[in-house]
């Protein structure tokens, strides 16, 4: 872990940048936060307007900082890109943001970065793949944001139809970040007792239907206002306290698969144990047979999508 053990940078001033640097500065987690951005004024307005929050909490520093600057921190988050898109895969946005996101980690790398990078820019999954193959780290220290927000999402929907605090509601979401995410229906829980057996249960809409809801809860926040924000900084905000505290939580992000499930060369997410070394360890769930193929179905959808990116261009 680098000497700033305490400093998070983060790299995309945006929407869901500056709501992850907000989310960190209420939740008191960093000692500093640099905020790197590609227009130099916008990036000093969100620190300026950010310190100015400080006053009424724990004293941290905010600074607009460079490459060299982040270069020493625990943790750079990933936020740069292109707003989510209301309509279509994520996958359609690889092209365009691996392009920026190899421009700022090559930076990043330049300056002898060591720490943990967690990525949120879409589409996730494939970026966190090919971040951690290009920049040599460990592979559990580059993270995708992945399935926790898929997750949270379902055990939101979940608690409100059985009227339950969500927080007693255990349901994963893996695979994918996007079209091709797996719901665990055999592993979920609510208050200890299997899903199906659950007061009220009987009432739910149908898996598929729940499932559905889950893959286009973003798309549905964009269309309305604009872009996609909150949920995702609590989860980013979320890992970060896992590093920072070395908690060891079970957290489902995306990370390289080494085996687990038969699947290799993909990340994606599953159950991890996450703490100061990133993912520390991955949590391989019992999947029934359906759970399985499907999961497999889409690791090939993501190796599909990085395969085609290294195809070569028709003349
Ligand atoms: N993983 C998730 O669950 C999740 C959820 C929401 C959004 N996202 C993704 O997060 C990304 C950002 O979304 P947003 O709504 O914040 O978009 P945004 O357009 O508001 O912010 C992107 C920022 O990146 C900056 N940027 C672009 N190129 C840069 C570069 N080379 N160096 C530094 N900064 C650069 C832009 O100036 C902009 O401020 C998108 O890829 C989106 O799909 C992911």
């Amino acid at each position: 872990m680098p000497s700033h053990r305490t400093r998070i940078s983060i790299i995309g001033c945006g929407h869901v940048g500056t709501s992850c640097a907000f989310a960190i500065l209420q939740n008191h987690l960093a000692r500093e936060i640099v905020l790197i951005g590609d227009t130099e004024a916008h990036v000093q307005g969100e620190a300026l307007d950010l310190q100015q929050a400080v006053p009424l909490g724990t004293p941290i520093t905010i600074f607009a900082g460079t490459y060299k600057d982040a270069a020493t921190s625990a943790i750079v988050i990933i936020t740069v890109g292109t707003p989510g898109k209301f309509q279509g895969s994520r996958l359609d946005m690889l092209a365009g943001n691996l392009v920026i996101v190899r421009a700022c980690i090559t930076k990043l790398m330049a300056e002898g970065f060591d720490g943990v990078i967690l990525i949120a820019t879409n589409p996730v999954d494939v970026l966190t793949y090919i971040v951690q193959k290009e920049t040599g780290l460990p592979p559990g220290h580059v993270i995708g944001s992945g399935t926790l927000l898929d997750s949270e999402r379902l055990r939101h929907i979940l608690g409100e139809q059985l009227n339950v605090d969500p927080r007693s509601v255990h349901a994963a979401i893996i695979g994918e970040h996007g079209d091709s995410s797996v719901a665990v229906w055999s592993a979920a829980q609510v208050a200890g007792l299997p899903l199906a057996h659950y007061p009220g249960a009987n009432t739910l809409p149908s898996h598929e239907e729940l499932l559905i809801a889950v893959r286009y809860a973003g798309p549905v926040v964009a269309t309305l206002k604009g872009n996609t924000c909150f949920a995702i900084a609590s989860c980013v905000t979320r890992i970060c306290e896992a590093i920072l505290r070395d908690e060891r939580s079970v957290l489902i992000v995306s990370t390289l698969m080494t085996g687990q499930y038969g699947l290799h060369d993909v990340a994606l997410s599953t159950p991890c144990i996450v703490g100061c070394g990133g993912v520390e360890s991955v949590i391989e769930l019992h999947l029934n047979k359906a759970e399985q193929k499907a999961l497999e179905a889409s690791a090939a959808v993501l190796q599909q999508a990085y395969a085609k990116l290294q195809a070569p261009k028709a003349p």
